[in-house]
């Protein structure tokens, strides 16, 4: 056995020190790669996320929930990890060389990331050809388990269809017949966009135009002058991180937010709420997770998690924790031989997790089957209204897995 996976029962002074050495690793930030001690048992962890740029909070939330998850109840013994990282830029263009260093240079076991969809598709080309198991923390490239799918790839996040198929349905029980889509034109706003339009047509709706803004930029008011003009009976949008807080800010700014009802994939509003204030008080938005879900796992996350951070945790940060999850009960399953991968991968197969988004299931394409919530901004905190889509699967298109 190559790693201590038992209940150790390490003090908590040692924990703490270790725990902060780790940390002190994170945030290094912008270089390329750390490492915390070199042993030839310990298992090789390569983190690959956005610790600058637009998505920053939503790595560093990632890498939270993810590290909060591996050192739950001790199981994990921090001493017997290493930690690889890189900070992605959110930059597709760097996106094959970082994950070729992680996973050639410096040899990761495990390969987490990243954030944006654009990148993710650079680190497939790495991955899906290598030893390593990679776990898609957030990025939602519907390739990623759909046509490039692989069995050493697996996401514990959504695919970008999945938030957004069941808000058409959701448009239309509210009359909203016509709708505009705003986004970022990118893979996630495009991907969100055919989600959201699929849904709509069924259920009758019609969206007369999409409106593009380039990644990741925020110059919003020449999109909302011609939405004015336009007067369709809703908007529909992808932003996430800090772009959302100015598009949300914008939009109540330009006046549009008291006559045309703005909705959105739930990103829109994760993480943010308190730099957007009041501007998003009462938007609706439907997402796979919400802060206010009552279940047990939820609740006591919720307070772990601040306590530990001393921040509200948002679906990064559960998203985070579920991939810490996912590995450490995989790494359970072959009794701490992380060199088994294919044991680790029949393990997280079929996996299921008690998540606090409520308990989800790997599907075959490696992807969760989740309930998609209907939330709304009700004093400056998501709440639950109702679960507007049981159990979704992304019908993951070209995936050779299924
Ligand atoms: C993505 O690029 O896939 C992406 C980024 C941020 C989000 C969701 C999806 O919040």
């Amino acid at each position: 056995m190559n790693i201590n996976l038992k209940k150790l029962n390490f003090s908590r002074r040692t924990f703490i020190k270790n725990f902060l050495a780790l940390a002190g690793v994170s945030s290094i930030g912008t270089a390329l790669t750390s490492c915390s001690r070199k042993s030839s048992k310990n298992i090789k962890i390569g983190l690959m996320l956005p610790y600058t740029g637009t998505y920053a909070k939503l790595g560093k939330a990632i890498e939270n929930g993810f590290k909060m998850a591996l050192a739950k109840n001790g199981e994990l013994d921090p001493e017997s990890i290493d930690f690889y990282q890189v900070d992605d830029e959110s930059n597709p263009a760097k996106a094959v060389d970082n994950a070729n260093k992680l996973i050639v240079k410096d040899k990761v076991d495990i390969l987490i990331g990243t954030v944006h969809s654009g990148v993710v598709m650079g680190m497939l080309k790495i991955a899906r050809n290598s030893d390593a198991l990679m776990l898609i923390p957030n990025a939602g490239a519907g390739a990623a388990t759909g046509s490039q799918c692989a069995k050493n790839i697996f996401r514990t996040s959504f695919t970008n269809w999945q938030p957004t198929y069941p808000l058409g349905k959701i448009l239309m029980e509210k009359g909203h017949k016509k709708a505009i889509f705003i986004t970022w034109k990118y893979a996630a706003g495009s991907e969100a966009r055919a989600g959201f339009e699929e849904g709509y047509i069924k259920f009758g709706g019609e969206l007369i135009n999409t409106l593009y803004v380039p990644f990741p930029n925020v110059e919003f008011q020449a999109l909302l002058t011609k939405i004015s003009a336009v007067k369709p009976d809703a908007v529909v949008c992808f932003f996430a991180g800090g772009g959302a807080v100015k598009f949300v800010k914008d939009y109540a700014a330009s006046g549009l937010k008291d006559k045309i009802p703005l909705f959105g994939s739930g990103f829109l509003t994760e993480g943010v709420l308190p730099a957007q204030g009041a501007a998003a008080e009462g938007l609706m938005t439907t997402l796979h997770y919400a802060d206010s879900l009552q279940n047990e796992t939820n609740k006591s996350f919720r307070t772990k998690y601040y306590e530990k951070y001393g921040k509200l945790a948002d679906v990064y940060a559960v998203q985070g924790y579920d991939t810490g999850l996912v590995l450490s009960q995989s790494l359970n399953k072959v009794d701490g031989d992380f060199k088994d991968r294919s044991g680790m991968i029949r393990a997280i197969e079929g996996m299921s997790v008690d998540s606090p988004r409520g308990q989800w299931t790997m599907s075959k394409a490696h992807n969760p089957i989740q309930n998609i919530y209907l939330r709304q901004v009700i004093n400056n905190d998501n709440k639950v209204l109702k679960t507007a889509w049981d159990a979704l699967e992304d019908p993951a298109t070209g995936c050779g897995l299924i």
